[in-house]
This record gives C-alpha cells, structure tokens and sequence, in this order.
C-alpha cells in the first residue's frame, strides 16, 4: 500500500471511552444533528431523522464522496436508479433465499437479538453469512457462556434464519398484503448491475469502467443498535467497477488503495481506521475486506471493498434471460465482466466523523466542546455575529457582510446571546471561522475572523474577507 499524506497523529481518540457515545449523542440531539425519527409519537427504532447541521454534513460527505468517484475519475459515471425494483431482481441477487441473519429470541424478556453478535461478544468467530445449521452448531458449543444482552438470562428459543429484506404492497390492490411482494431496495448496487447495458449503450464508457450511486436503502436490521451505525433505513455509497476477469485482483488493489486515501483526504486518523479481512468468504467472491473505524465501542465496519467475479451479471442474465456480455473490440472477445465494488453508509461516515472531531478542551475556566471536523465538511463554515444586537449599525453591517459571503458559503447570522456563547454554539457544530462586527468595523471596514481550533483572532478588511476565505476554505 502506498503511503498515505495523514500526518503522523497525536494519540488516536480513545475509541473504547464509554461516556464518549452518550456525549455524541447528546451533542446531535442539542445541537440538530440526528433526531430519532416520529419522536412525538415515542419514536421508531432504529430509524433517524437528521436535523438542520446532519442534513447539511449528510449532504457534504455525499458531495466528498462523488466527487472523489465521479467528478475526479473519467472511468466512472453516475447513475440514481429507483428504490423499487422487479422483485425478480431479489431472486437472482440471491436476497429473497438468503439475505438473512441468525435470530435468537430470549424466552424471559422477548428480545430479539443477533445470534453471530452475541457469539462476537464472548470472543466465538461467527458471522451472519454462515448456514442456519453452521450457526446452531456453533451456538450450541457456547450455549452457557451467552446471555441475554437486555436482561442477563440464558435462556432462548432455537435459532432461525430472519431475512432482512423489506417489503411493501406497491401496485398490489388486493386486500392480501403478502401477495407478490416488492421489495425496497436492501443494496443500492442491484439498480447499478440491472442498469449496466443501458449504460454501457448509452455511454462512450469502456471497460474497465464504473456506475457510483448514492441512495436508501432498507433492512429489517434485527437489534437496533449504536445509534446511527445500524439502522434501518440508511443512505448507501457504492460504486461498481466493472473489469476484464484477469485483472481482477490488480483492480481490487488499486480500488483498496484508492478507497483508504478518502478516508485519509476526510480528516480521519490512520490509527483509528484498520483492514479487516473477511474469512469466510461467500463462495463466488475472490476476495473481501472490510476498512473498520474506530468508533466509541469498537473497531467496526465503515465500508466494503469487495471482488466480487461475475455473479452478480450472471444471474442477472441467467434471471432475465438478456445477454449481458461485453463486447471487447480490443481483445476481440465476448465476456461477462467481473466486478469488484465499494460500498459504505453515509450515517457510518458520519458517526466516524463526530466520533473523530468530538473534543472537549479547557478554554480558560470553562470547558469547551468542539467538533473538530474537516473544514471542507462542516455544516456551516461561516459564522457573522453583530457584537451587540441592540446596535442597529452593528447589525446592519453584520448583514451586509453575511448577505455578501452567503453567495459562497454556508453561512448562519446569529445575534443571540452574548459572543461568547455564539463561539460555544459555533464551536459545537464545527464552524471553523466565526466574524464578529464591533465599533471599530464602523470606521475601519473590517472585521474579527475567530479561528475554530486556535481561538486566534485576527482583523481582516471586509473586501478582503471572500480572497482571505478563498485559501483557508
Ligand atoms: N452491496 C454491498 C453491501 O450492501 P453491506 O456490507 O451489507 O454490503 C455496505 O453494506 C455498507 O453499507 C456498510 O459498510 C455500511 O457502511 C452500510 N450499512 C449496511 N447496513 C447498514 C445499516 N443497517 N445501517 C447503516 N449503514 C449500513
């Protein structure tokens, strides 16, 4: 692997601190980053909404991530396919038989819970693509070192296979709500193999060369856990690389490498980020590795790089009966590309990110909290504070400013409370520049630009403020 630009790091948050999620979570609730979603009428697990600032960094991380895959790479074009799809496109990808994880229902409290979690919990390799079989062997091995996560007994019904696929009645106006389900999307990349030809025919793209998109996804994720990092309903990332089959491994490479560098490019600490290589690989891939992050509770997925062969394209023509080969005019041959594939989850980046950015600092006598976040990412990057809001000059002047600077940044006006609490507030939400309008501005046509991290101040001429924020933004 190449080396990579990350400065050599301070000490690696502490990613094993157990009040460091509350604290997290606390933040995105005061501050309008993450609401559970439907709370007035007592929530429903494991959905989000994300308020006014996580709409904002949502939006940012998804602007980072395609231009890094589209805007930057000629070898790869964009696509927004539908949520609903033919449910025949869950039976050839394999979903409807097999998209299931290892239910165990404790017979005390009635939770569900996953059974290869709580086998990971007491150390026991396990994972949810093994068979129903594989894992009740398993699960019987270790029976009395497992309790219940919720109320600490021991005692639970057999394991069963519980598919995650979501289903719905779209255009089904029978009273039989089961009949001839359709499904809403469980991976965002069926919509790119399906739309594969159509691309390819109505394109000037060539092999090798890949589909990005970003869109929802749904899951009948069984435990609703650690906030946003399992939830489910959730925005998926993912870009599919479609090559000639002997460069598959050399392509995977490179996609790993190119992969690891955005994480890097983002503003996240090489040491809170690791490979984790999958071992018990489904039986058509070549090669699987996951990049974990270092969250508050462990080092857990973040994104898939995966080389996948031809499977997908195979069945989707076995399954459609269409020919989905490529036509390679330079090799003269005819073949079913392979296809290695990134995937990740904006909510995971963007819990990698408070979870990297979330400091607490002395400031004087107080304590300040910050989210010390990517400047390119933050959710507001300018912040324009009259010093007093009962100065209608103050205030005039102030907006004159903000009016001019809007243009070009996400900006907030605030004139509410004293400066003081504003940089608290700013500073909680990762504002990297706040500028405040004080008597001398009137005079001297400039203003105070507070830096996020240093708490440096410095005097800055109004006309010059779009050049000064041109180099620092
Ligand atoms: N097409 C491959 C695929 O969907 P996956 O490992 O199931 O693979 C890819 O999901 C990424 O999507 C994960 O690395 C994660 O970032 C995100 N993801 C998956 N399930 C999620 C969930 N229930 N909640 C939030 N993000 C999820």
């Amino acid at each position: 692997m190449k080396k990579d630009n990350n400065k050599p790091s301070s000490a690696p948050r502490n990613g094993a601190s157990a009040g460091a999620m509350e604290k997290i979570v606390s933040l995105c609730k005061r501050r309008g980053f993450i609401f559970p979603s439907s709370e007035i009428y007592g929530g429903l697990a494991a959905i989000y909404d994300y308020g006014p600032y996580g709409a904002e960094l949502a939006n940012n991380i998804k602007k980072a991530w395609w231009k890094n895959m589209v805007q930057l790479r000629e070898d790869i074009v964009g696509l927004d396919s539908a949520i609903f799809m033919h449910p025949k496109i869950w039976q050839a990808s394999g979903h409807v038989e097999g998209f299931a994880d290892p239910l165990i229902e404790c017979k005390k409290c009635h939770a569900r819970l996953r059974l290869d979690h709580l086998l990971e919990d007491i150390g026991v390799l396990a994972d949810e693509k093994m068979s129903e079989a594989e894992i009740s062997k398993l699960y019987k091995k270790n029976k009395k070192k497992i309790k219940c996560s919720n109320c600490g007994q021991a005692d639970f019904t057999d394991v069963k296979k519980f598919n995650l696929l979501v289903q719905s009645n779209l255009g089904n106006f029978t009273d039989d709500w089961s009949k001839d389900p359709v499904y809403l999307r469980g991976e965002t990349c069926q919509g790119i193999y399906v739309n594969y030809k159509n691309v390819l025919d109505s394109t000037r793209v060539k092999i090798p060369f890949g589909i990005a998109q970003i869109g929802k996804a749904f899951r009948n994720e069984i435990t609703a856990r650690q906030f946003i990092f399992r939830t489910r309903e959730f925005e998926q990332l993912e870009m599919q690389y479609f090559i000639v089959p002997k460069d598959e491994m050399k392509e995977y490479e490179k996609l790993k490498e190119y992969r690891w560098q955005f994480y890097l490019d983002l503003g996240i600490n090489k040491n809170n980020l690791k490979w984790h290589k999958h071992e018990n690989l489904v039986f058509y891939a070549k090669e699987a590795y996951d990049i974990e992050y270092n969250f508050p509770f462990g080092f857990k997925e973040l994104e898939g790089v995966h080389a996948r062969g031809n499977y997908d394209l195979s069945q989707h023509a076995k399954f459609s009966g269409k020919n989905l080969k490529y036509n390679d005019q330079t090799s003269g041959q005819s073949y079913i590309p392979h296809i290695i594939e990134s995937s990740a989850g904006v909510g995971r980046i963007m819990l990698a990110l408070l979870s990297e950015g979330y400091t607490e600092e002395k400031a004087g006598e107080e304590n300040r909290v910050i989210l010390k976040i990517n400047k390119e990412l933050a959710p507001i990057k300018i912040a324009i504070f009259p010093l007093l809001k009962n100065k209608p000059q103050l205030v005039k002047k102030a907006r004159q400013v903000y009016g001019s600077l809007k243009l070009y940044y996400m900006c907030e006006f605030d004139d509410n409370g004293n400066i003081g609490k504003r940089y608290r507030r700013q500073d909680e939400i990762g504002t990297p520049y706040c500028l405040t309008i004080d008597f001398d501005s009137l005079e001297k046509d400039d203003v105070t630009v507070r830096d996020r991290d240093t708490m440096k101040q410095t005097r800055v001429k109004i006309k010059e403020l779009k050049k000064y924020f041109e180099n620092r933004l």
